[in-house]
């Protein structure tokens, strides 16, 4: 009798290699492996390696090798079955019994993943037929390579609601099979339809390399934006994570993005340790699964997604596995793939590599300065450590170094959270005070002081300020500004100095809001850049264009006669009559 595969899959699942041996073997991790002694050999140098990425095992002395269930046949000395049942004991499953539905529903999943690779491959025809032309174009227009669609298999669902059926039912399959496939719905009077109509498909692709399911993207704005193949006799979500059949030769870190596109992107700009939760809620399966694989994982989130409040349950799981979890914050409430195609994949590493180590490193140097082991240490540890957390802008990021405080400090994680909140609202108060103050002193001669440049080139002052108010509260416009205008072109230093600033941060990653650059700049200084933000609200992407042209054209007139120029108002002037235009 075959045992059925979703049994197995369980099996292995409920007994990874790992602790299976560890049972009978001592082992030590070397690398991504771990090594012992073989058990089958007498030795008195390790040669038994175990391989956790490939759940297999292999003895360089005696050649012993296999999976988890071979291991416990030689082991335990047990045929195959007894074997199995030796696992399922183990982990407290039942053997399936042999019925008809049993070995019915196991040839019906071998029929859905043929059904799958056969859809895969028609959706990837069609997407460089004529009629896919228009899903090429959009995966072009994202920044797509044909190299990348055909690493991910990526394809079309033409429009119309037979495509699939009438492809899938001329190689032989039968529409009840497409049906428990999810490529095709019951319609209302007994028929079928295809589920995929006109979207750009992403196959999903499980470890073992079975096209076990699809993703349907819009190529518009229609709504959902998604829809995504359902559970099926081949297919459990949670206990998948999108490209992990990539991912998982890629070295024993992780990146989990939200996304598809996201993975997508990240794959083609080199980080091809990228996976994606598959819009699940992050069950412990999935943990475990990213557990096996990896030692590290970093969380990817654009700044306030919804993705985000599922994670943030699911940190404390993935730390209990023994992960070292780093969340990297993406600035302006962008995802990886918009990211990366708008600053390039250079910068993204950069990111990488910052976001959680700058912190940790702060961390460890308040670490040094107080004993934590003395109860007065420890209550400036905390002080100072929660003060660092309470600047972070990312509550995830803040979770989960509460989580590694509370464990450090053996204090409860809530009452690290609430210490946290507590200085939030203590700066959030000085904040408002400060804003207070500068409005008081908006016209006053020593604020004119600031930058007295600007009563030499007024015209050119007013643009670069109307420029830099714009740019901390639209810090999404930065990248383009930074290419429509090198800093030297301003003409006033203080605003230059600025503007470099905001390229800086914006280009490692930090936040360029006025709180944030208050360790930049005495009271003075934050009131005349507090007056730059006042009105820059409403700003759109074309009002930079109009700042940066000015000062392009006032650097040009630089040392020419008449430096009065002209003042706000035309500046004012020029939007209104572009806005004007643009109606
Ligand atoms: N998702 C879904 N169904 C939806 C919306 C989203 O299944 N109606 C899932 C998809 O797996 C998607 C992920 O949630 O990839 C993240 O959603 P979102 O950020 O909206 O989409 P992106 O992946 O960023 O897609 P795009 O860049 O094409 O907008
Ligand atoms: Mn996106």
């Amino acid at each position: 009798m075959a045992l059925p595969e979703s049994f197995l899959q369980e099996l292995i699942a409920k007994n990874d290699i790992e602790s299976v041996v560890s049972g009978y073997v001592s082992l030590k991790r070397r690398g991504r492996n771990l090594v012992g002694l073989c058990p089958f050999h007498g030795e008195k140098t390790a040669s038994f390696n175990l391989y956790p990425e490939t759940s297999s095992f292999y003895c360089f002395g005696c050649q012993a090798g296999g999976d988890v269930i071979t291991f416990i046949k030689r082991i335990e000395n047990l045929d195959y079955m007894d074997a199995v049942r030796f696992l399922a004991d183990r982990s407290g499953m039942k053997l399936p019994e042999y019925t008809k539905e049993n070995d019915a529903s196991s040839r019906l999943r071998m029929r859905i993943l043929e059904a799958n690779r056969e859809a895969a491959r028609l959706y990837h025809q069609a997407l460089y037929s004529p009629e896919g032309k228009v899903a090429l174009d959009y995966f072009h227009r994202r920044g797509y390579t044909d190299a990348t669609i055909k690493h991910f298999g990526l394809g079309f669902a033409p429009p119309g609601w037979d495509f699939l059926l009438n492809g899938l039912t001329a190689k032989g399959f039968h529409r009840e099979e497409l049906i428990a496939a999810f490529l095709a719905a019951k319609g209302r009077n007994g028929g079928a339809y295809d589920v995929f109509r006109n979207r750009v498909i992403i196959p999903i692709i499980d470890i073992r390399g079975n096209v076990v399911g699809f993703g349907g993207r819009v190529l518009d704005d229609t709504k959902p934006k998604y829809i995504n193949t359902e559970n099926t006799l081949a297919y459990v979500k949670s206990r998948n994570l999108f490209a992990l059949n990539f991912a998982k030769n890629a070295g024993r870190e992780l990146n989990l993005c939200e996304g598809y596109m996201d993975v997508i992107a990240m794959h083609q700009a080199g980080f091809t340790n990228t996976v994606a939760a598959l819009g699940t809620a992050f069950p412990d399966e999935q943990i475990q699964l990213i557990a096996r694989y990896a030692d590290r994982i970093n969380l990817i989130f654009d700044a306030d997604g919804a993705g985000q409040k599922a994670t943030r349950k699911a940190i404390d799981s993935l730390r209990k596995t023994g992960l070292d979890v780093r969340v990297v914050t993406i600035p302006d409430g962008k995802d990886p793939d918009e990211y990366i195609k708008k600053n390039g994949a250079e910068a993204f590493k950069l990111l990488l590599e910052r976001s959680a180590n700058a912190i940790e490193y702060r961390l460890l140097e308040i670490g040094r300065k107080n004993d934590i082991h003395s109860p007065n240490g420890k209550v400036e540890y905390m002080k100072e450590a929660t003060a660092l957390l309470s600047r972070l802008n990312n509550r995830v990021e803040q979770d989960v170094y509460a989580g590694r405080l509370s464990e450090l400090l053996g204090v409860s994680k809530d009452a690290i959270l609430q210490e946290i909140q507590s200085h939030q609202r203590r700066q959030n108060r000085a904040a408002e005070r400060q804003m207070l103050t500068t409005i008081l002193r908006q016209e006053t001669k020593e604020l004119r002081m600031v930058n007295p440049q600007a009563n030499t080139f007024p015209r050119a002052a007013a643009a670069e300020e109307s420029l830099l108010g714009t740019l901390i509260l639209h810090p999404d416009y930065i990248a383009q500004a930074q290419k429509e205008l090198p800093s030297e072109m301003f003409l006033t230093d203080f605003n230059r100095e600025l503007y470099g600033r905001l390229l800086k941060r914006h280009s490692h990653g930090l936040m360029v809001e006025l709180a944030f650059l208050a360790a930049d700049y005495d009271e003075l200084g934050m009131a005349y850049i507090s007056r730059m933000v006042k009105d820059a609200k409403d700003r759109i992407a074309e009002d930079i264009t109009v700042y940066t042209a000015i000062i392009r054209e006032e650097h040009a007139l630089k040392g020419m006669a008449d430096p009065a120029g002209a003042s706000d108002e035309s500046i004012q002037k020029m939007l209104e009559t572009l806005r004007a235009r643009k109606q």
